[in-house]
């Protein structure tokens, strides 16, 4: 079984920076049987009625609606609610805010917006805007007399108004501060399940990865008590992100990671287990799939879980590598017989992953660069789920309405799914699933909890999310996008095509093709990790030797020992360092030769 294992996993490493098109190909070969023509009615249906309610829109959709976050204008909101609450001193926000609000063109936004509150803050931006900016560059006599003004009247006014508008913001998308507030709120939702997230990942210390640990496992302590179901699907569950667990979750320490994280998360795993609360393990940034693979396998394989199913992870569809692991996930159940709950997603993560991957020189993307792939492949994904259901627990988490339908349709043989959104978001959606299917497909919040020090990253995401023109969420709420464009069929759009038009040009053309950017190596793949290091193996009882050089000669002088800097007692090397002779030596001859 082992063996089995092994090779879906080096399938997974092999598809890490495929060719996007040769893997929509594969892709297209799992739904054969779609319904097009059913589900695009469905999807019609769906969003006509999420328009038709538009009404009931909240504050962030109307301001992500007027406030598109290609234009400057949404730039700085966004780059105004991710600073303004964390600066601690007055002073320093009110600068911040000068600093912003002066760089955007707030003018054109005025009365443009369905939402009266939205208008009357663009009111506000712009008067501030414009004094801000009368006053920004002028001699230090009118910047003192600004001060004295706007700290009478104008900017501790428009500060205290910008940073309620920033908590309105972001706790739309955190349910409460405590697990026992957001049992209460969830109580008065019934018709929902929950699973909740405590706030918190990327520690930095090993103070703060404690901190969160111990928010998990009181998380746990109290669920405990409302988890009365012998189906830990029925109960509440919780979400946990491992990048929560450990500093260091990265692949240069991914023995020393995998290790320690698998211990933490055994531990809370088996408290869950008691409880019979489920368990889902967030999907993060794509270099740490592997790693997650290797602490999930190992959490799942403990026999105090054995037959248990109530571990489950989150696989994103953006990922080149989705189906794959889907594959190995299939053989990991069927070794440890038990089912797998799989909560299938796109991916959160998608423009940092496309900026590391151009930092980092790759041969390719890890992430599908055209929307309509991710959509594809989170197509064929949930097939290959809702096809295997006596191994998987398949946990649809989407807000898109075409996405939505097809799930729908392709599960109507296969019973046993449940959908999942996000708390804040996809109500209108939610609502039409429940009254359509009678209650009968269960529906998942993933409801985070806690305060604002922990909320940003997962509020930028949410608000790239909300503010990409990509975005179904964001699409459907522009009625002048016609409805035939939001509900767009992936699966008829990459039958039609031959040819893959270029969305973002590949790390290596990032500078055009004149000057060729440099070629990484991928440090985040523990294949060439582990390559790279036997590599480096051969060099170890090598002593170097280094010397000037110069017109073929070699130079003499006094030798240096060259130390490992990791380890001061081991000697790799002596060099000679060049003396003011050889240099002005080199100068010439350099000089020489240029003549
Ligand atoms: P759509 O608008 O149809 O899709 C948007 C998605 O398409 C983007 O998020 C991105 O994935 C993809 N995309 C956008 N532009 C491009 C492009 N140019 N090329 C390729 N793909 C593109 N996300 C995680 O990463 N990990 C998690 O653990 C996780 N847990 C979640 C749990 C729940 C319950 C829910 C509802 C979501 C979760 N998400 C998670 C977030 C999820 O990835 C996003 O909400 C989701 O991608 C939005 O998809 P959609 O079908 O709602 O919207
Ligand atoms: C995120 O944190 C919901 O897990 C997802 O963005």
């Amino acid at each position: 079984m082992q063996t089995i294992l092994n090779s879906y996993r080096h399938q997974i490493n092999q598809n890490y920076l495929a060719n996007e098109l040769e893997v929509i190909n594969e892709l297209l070969i799992y739904l054969k049987d779609y319904s097009a023509t059913a589900i695009q009615h469905q999807a019609h249906s769906l969003v006509t009625s999420i328009r038709e309610k538009k009404e009931q829109q909240t504050l962030v959709d109307a301001f992500l609606h007027e406030y598109q976050l290609n234009s400057e204008e949404g730039v700085v909101l966004m780059e105004i609610a991710e600073a303004l609450l964390r600066i601690p001193d007055p002073r320093t926000q009110d600068l911040f805010l000068q600093e912003k609000l002066t760089t955007a063109d707030w003018h054109r936004h005025l009365q443009h917006s369905d939402s009266l509150l939205v208008n009357f803050a663009t009111q506000t931006l712009d008067l501030t805007g414009k004094v801000e900016q009368q006053f920004k560059l002028t001699d230090p006599v009118h910047q003192s007399i600004f001060s004295r003004v706007t700290s009478r009247l104008g900017l501790p006014l428009i500060r205290t108004a910008l940073k309620q508008a920033m908590q309105q913001l972001a706790y739309q998308f955190v349910i409460a501060e405590t697990i026992e507030k957001a049992l209460h709120k969830a109580s008065q939702q019934s018709s929902y399940l929950y699973s909740f997230d405590m706030l918190g990942e990327a520690a930095l210390t090993a103070s703060d990865a404690e901190r969160y640990y111990n928010a998990y496992a009181q998380a746990i302590t109290v669920l405990a008590k409302h988890a009365k179901n012998d189906d830990p699907y029925r109960n509440p569950g919780i979400s946990i992100k491992l990048s929560a667990l450990y500093p260091r979750y990265e692949p240069l320490q991914h023995q020393q990671a995998t290790q320690q994280i698998s211990c933490q998360l055994l531990a809370l795993v088996k408290k869950a287990r008691a409880a019979n609360i489920s368990v889902t393990i967030d999907a993060e940034e794509s270099e740490r799939l592997e790693m997650s693979l290797d602490i999930f396998g190992y959490v799942l394989s403990d026999t105090e879980l054995k037959g248990w199913s109530g571990l489950g992870l989150a696989v994103q569809a953006y990922q080149k590598r989705a189906l794959s692991t889907l594959h190995y996930l299939a053989a990991l159940a069927k070794a440890q017989q038990c089912k797998i709950p799989v909560r299938l997603v796109k991916g959160a993560y998608w423009d940092s992953e496309i900026k590391r991957a151009q930092v980092n020189g790759l041969k390719d993307y890890p992430v599908f660069t055209h929307k309509t792939a991710t959509d594809l492949s989170y197509l064929s994904c949930a097939q290959f789920i809702l096809s295997q259901s006596e191994i998987f627990y398949p946990q649809f988490a989407t807000h898109n309405a075409h996405t939505v339908a097809a799930i729908l349709n392709m599960g109507k043989t296969h019973p046993g799914y449940e959908f999942q959104r996000l708390h804040g978001m996809g109500e209108q959606l939610y609502r039409q699933i429940l009254t359509q299917s009678n209650g009968e497909i269960p529906c998942r919040i993933y409801a985070p909890v806690g305060n604002y020090q922990e909320l940003l990253p997962y509020l930028v995401r949410r608000l790239l999310e909300n503010g990409a023109n990509t975005s179904f969420i964001n699409q459907v709420e522009n009625a002048d996008i016609n409805i035939e464009k939001v509900i767009a069929d992936p699966v008829a759009h990459f039958k039609k095509i031959q040819n893959l038009s270029t969305n973002c040009v590949l790390p290596i053309n990032l500078y055009g093709k004149q000057r060729i950017n440099s070629e990484g190596i991928n440090l985040a793949d523990i294949e060439v990790l582990t390559r790279t290091q036997q590599e480096l193996e051969k060099f170890k009882t090598q002593t170097w030797q280094a010397a000037p050089l110069v017109n073929g000669k070699v130079y003499t002088g006094i030798e240096h020992q060259i130390t490992n800097p990791m380890n001061s007692q081991q000697i790799v090397g002596r060099v000679i360092y060049s003396n003011k002779k050889v240099i002005i030596e080199a100068i010439n001859t350099a000089v020489t030769a240029a003549k």
